[in-house]
């Protein structure tokens, strides 16, 4: 059976005492929620990480939002994924749209740093989507299918079972656009039978697809109710405690 995750990816958002009061909020949020269908994820930036880490217990998980692409070395501002690993982060974000789209980050770029990942022992989002362009020429599958190729298909099936895929329609993020249930869950479906057909269907099948694009605690339930969703990657919404928390308990 696949895990459902629901990640907040707070994007370059709070100074750091607001950014530990708001994983205090979520911590305790999610003790108070009992028993959850989901595992919590907070992506803080760098600089708040090892801090919020000291405030949240084992219900919350953390990620970061990028990694670098090189082991180690003269690579000046970058965060490599080891370091991640010695502070004790388990996930890392790979191939955000933004990151994609202000950073050229390349499909063959986020092979790396996707594989710097694995290598040092961390889990991986790794996104995908496409612009509005591509969904009203009709050519979404297309991209979709060639983000996956271009930046996974380097791995082993074994190493996929360290992979979570988030799904972000470029066009539904921070739009307040959210694709419809019925057309995330057609993309998902999608998704789904690429690593079918690349990797089998077991391994298709206990693989998380999350949602991202303007989901927020007003549409979670729609789009955590389709087969193929198993849960979200949430930007804006995760900036408040209390709307994260009604996202996390939607399932
Ligand atoms: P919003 O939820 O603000 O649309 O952002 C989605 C996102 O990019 C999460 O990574």
């Amino acid at each position: 059976m696949r895990k459902y995750i629901v990640a907040g990816n707070w994007k370059m958002n709070k100074s750091l005492a607001e950014g530990i009061r708001l994983a205090e909020e979520v911590n305790a949020a999610v003790e108070k929620a009992g028993e959850l269908k989901c595992e919590v994820v907070i992506a803080p930036p760098f600089l708040h990480l090892t801090e919020v880490s000291k405030v949240v217990g084992k219900k919350v998980s953390l990620a970061a939002q990028n990694c670098a692409a090189e082991a180690s070395g003269a690579y000046t501002g970058e965060v490599s994924a080891g370091m991640l690993q010695s502070a004790g982060i388990p996930y890392v974000i790979t191939g955000h749209s933004e990151r994609r789209t202000y950073y050229g980050e390349t499909d063959a770029i986020l092979a790396k740093k996707t594989a710097q990942a694995l290598a040092s022992g961390l889990k991986v989002i790794f996104c995908i989507g496409e612009e509005l362009s591509q969904r009203d020429s009709g050519k979404y599958f297309e991209t979709v299918k060639s983000q996956i190729e271009n930046g996974l298909f380097q791995l082993s099936a074994a190493e996929f079972k360290n992979i979570v895929i988030a799904y972000e329609p470029v066009w539904a993020i921070g739009t307040g656009r959210t694709a419809t249930s019925g057309q995330a869950q057609e993309v998902h479906a999608f998704i789904r039978k690429i690593l079918a057909g690349k990797y089998g269907q077991q391994v298709a099948d206990d693989v998380a697809i999350l949602y991202g694009g303007s989901c927020n605690e007003n549409n979670a339930g729609e789009l955590f109710a389709q087969p193929d969703i198993d849960g979200g990657l949430i930007g804006g919404a995760s900036l408040t405690a209390e709307k994260f928390i009604r996202i996390v308990t939607a399932f």
